[in-house]
């Protein structure tokens, strides 16, 4: 079968590292090769640019500025990790993709960034190219920072560039992915993700299994 690129999407701790890693192991049992990749960060390069994307000052960045380094670590992560891998007829699983670049900059900042800047940097570096299903973990921004500010506590970099802002940005962010599955209902399944995980896992596994059971 083809190889397909899958990514997850969702506000801070929705379960998007949680869910992806069970998705790879249970295709793995399956008999796919599977890749599991992230943005930013998906290549040595890009390690580099996330270090200075996720820590650090809420407002170090012009957002311009913010927005190209997001896309010089996608197009990295694209020309070196994605596209090759699907070439070999891999599964790629990414954890984030272009819809949070979204999500983050446009509606979690109330639109600060030109919309068709957006979609024109997507066009420059990814050209037609998109994910061919997306997952969009939905949670009350509230229950989802506090699982994330209780995994913190354990990390050693605190990567809370994001959490560190007002409610209201991570409700924004929130309503920014909807509206993003409303928009492309085809690729993008929302699933409520206050959910355990084994559930949440179950529903992840349906809807891969009713997408390409014709090809199987
Ligand atoms: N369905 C769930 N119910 C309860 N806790 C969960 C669930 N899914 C994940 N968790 C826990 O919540 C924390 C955040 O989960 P995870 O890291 O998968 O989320 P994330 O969306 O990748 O977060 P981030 O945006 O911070 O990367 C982890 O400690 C994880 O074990
Ligand atoms: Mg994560």
């Amino acid at each position: 079968m083809a190889g397909k690129f899958i990514t997850f999407e969702g506000g801070e701790g929705c379960g998007k590292s949680t869910q992806m890693q069970l998705l790879a192991r249970y295709l793995r049992r399956q008999g796919i090769n599977t890749v599991e990749t992230k943005e930013p960060g998906g290549t040595q390069e890009g390690q580099i640019l996330r270090q200075l994307l996720v820590t650090g000052d809420k407002d170090k960045f012009d957002p311009i500025a913010e927005v190209l380094l997001y896309y010089a670590d996608r197009r990295n992560h694209l020309t070196k990790v994605v596209w090759p891998a699907l070439q070999e007829n891999q599964w790629v699983l990414s954890d984030r993709y272009a819809d949070s670049t979204e999500a983050y900059q446009y509606y979690g900042y109330d639109r600060r960034i030109n919309y068709q800047t957006l979609q024109d940097l997507y066009q420059i570096v990814a050209g037609d190219f998109k994910p061919d299903l997306t997952f969009i973990l939905d949670i009350e921004p509230e229950v989802g920072m506090r699982r994330s500010l209780q995994k913190a506590e354990g990390m050693k970099v605190k990567e809370l560039r994001f959490e560190s802002r007002q409610m209201e940005f991570h409700h924004n962010l929130r309503r920014g992915f909807l509206e993003i599955a409303r928009r492309e209902p085809n690729r993008c399944v929302v699933l409520n993700a206050d959910t355990n995980i084994d559930d949440l896992h179950q529903q992840i596994v349906e809807v891969v299994t009713k997408r390409w059971k014709a090809d199987e």
